[in-house]
């Protein structure tokens, strides 16, 4: 019979397809380097409740960093019996100080060290991730400046609404990936605690100073309550649910461009760098950039909702389900992360055609306009609606469009119109009526840039 770390009460081995089954290792190797750090600051709280001398924990923290370095170098090998990362790395201990390393899981379950090491491990990730988003940020920013005086055709329904700037269009993006980042602080603040010391689920029995294991392993406390903290995958939710948030928003980014760069429309180019050719058809650019990562979200939601499946029915405390916790995880920061460096490349590089969005405007996306225009008249603004929707039918009707009728044809609807309503029909008339804060209006755009420019140098 192999030796495993329960092998005690057990007079045979698992089955080989149990064996195969159950192993964490193929992914949870991840976790190695939050396992060595996790190792070495037990083995200081094993001196506290006398397990270890002071020199016996410098043996184990030398060795552990020994450890560190052959598996970096690639010249530590798994055994089959290794069932997870962390039975690996006690094995590897013990191979080399015998008793020493045998002692290293005293009063500790992996129930308290996955969660400890998962932690350790989603805080640095999602510290790379909200790099990114940043990242995408910045280049919004730059894009935006550039297109302060851009106007292209705002959409509500698919169809023209507004004239708006491109970069008020930009710097709405800005503004949500902004909520993103701020999820990535709650994060922190909600899940930055330190469940080691739980033990497997009632608290190790081994006075250990909690809250000196805590801040060395850079949490900001320690967990309150043992069942709490080994049941606990919150934190791995909030992980996915601020990937899905962020994939959402790339996704409605990049379902706007893959549009915006048909010919239909023309109104952007994305780069060759981030498209590609048809085996078939030789003419072929296609946004592919684009449409994976809209792929890509339906995956992150998937893993998303892996874990929401995963913890529905499980009942309290550790179970073996929670092994299933890690692949979704990683996955969906892996493809997250991927999508946000992608997204940054497009939107950087991708050639805007300022011409073709501003003839793409409808004289008709004037309408709003012109029926405040009536209302500043003192017409009431329902009459103004019914007046203007005449007009639009009329013209419409007569295949005369809008910014072609003459003064006498305006005033047979209404006769408010005077000479100045041909002004209206201008972009930048439109814009310049909506610097109200938020607004497309030039000023308005302004103030976004500046606000936007000061959170990027809040951030650092
Ligand atoms: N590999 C396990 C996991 O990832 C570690 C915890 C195992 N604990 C147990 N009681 N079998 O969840």
């Amino acid at each position: 019979m192999s030796k495993t770390i329960w092998s005690g009460r057990f007079s045979k081995s698992a089955d080989q397809l149990m064996k195969d089954f159950s192993v964490s290792l193929p992914f949870d190797r991840l976790l190695f380097d939050a396992d060595i750090q996790v190792n070495r600051q037990w083995a200081r709280s094993l001196q506290e409740a006398q397990v270890y001398t002071a020199e016996e924990v410098e043996q184990v923290e030398r060795e552990l960093e020994a450890i560190a370095l052959d598996f970096h170098r690639g010249n530590l090998d798994f055994s089959p019996d290794d069932e997870d990362i962390h039975s690996a790395t006690e094995r590897w201990l013990t191979a080399r100080l015998g008793a020493l390393g045998e002692r290293i899981h005293t009063g500790r379950s992996r129930n308290d060290q996955v969660v400890t090491d998962f932690k350790i491990y989603l805080r640095e990730k999602i510290q790379d991730l909200h790099k990114q988003v940043v990242g995408l940020q910045t280049v919004l920013l730059e894009r935006a400046e550039e297109h302060e005086n851009t106007v292209m055709p705002g959409y509500t329904h698919v169809r023209q609404a507004q004239p708006i700037s491109f970069a008020h269009y930009l710097l709405s993006f800005f503004f949500q990936l902004q909520r993103d980042g701020n999820r990535i602080t709650d994060w922190r603040t909600n899940h930055n605690i330190c469940p080691l010391g739980s033990g497997a689920l009632a608290g190790s029995a081994f006075a250990v100073d909690r809250q000196r294991l805590a801040l060395a392993l850079g949490f900001d406390s320690a967990s309150d309550n043992s069942i709490d903290a080994t049941g606990d995958r919150d934190f791995v939710l909030d992980c996915t649910s601020l990937c899905v948030q962020i994939m959402l928003h790339l996704s409605r980014l990049s379902e706007d461009w893959i549009y915006w760069s048909s010919e239909a429309y023309g109104f952007l180019a994305i780069d060759q760098a981030y498209g590609t050719g048809s085996s078939m058809m030789p003419q072929k650019m296609n946004p592919d950039s684009l449409e994976l990562i809209r792929g890509k979200t339906a995956r992150v939601i998937g893993a998303h909702s892996t874990l929401m499946s995963l913890i529905k029915g499980i009942p309290t405390a550790y179970v073996r389900d929670l092994q299933e916790d890690k692949e979704p995880a990683f996955d969906a920061l892996h493809q997250t992360e991927l999508s946000l460096r992608i997204l940054a490349g497009v939107v950087k590089t991708a050639e805007i055609d300022v011409q073709r969005m501003r003839l793409a405007l409808h004289p008709s996306v004037y309408a709003t306009d012109m029926a405040d225009y009536l209302v500043r008249k003192q017409v009431p603004f329902r009459q103004a609606h019914e007046i203007v929707g005449k007009i639009v039918a009329w013209s419409e009707g007569n295949d005369k469009p809008l910014d072609q009728l003459s003064l006498a044809e305006f005033k047979q609807f209404n006769a408010n119109f005077a000479a100045d309503v041909l002004d209206l029909f201008k972009p930048h008339h439109a814009l310049s009526h909506r610097n109200i804060a938020g607004g497309t209006g030039p000023q308005s755009v302004r103030r976004q840039i500046e606000k936007a420019r000061q959170l990027l140098t809040s951030v650092g």
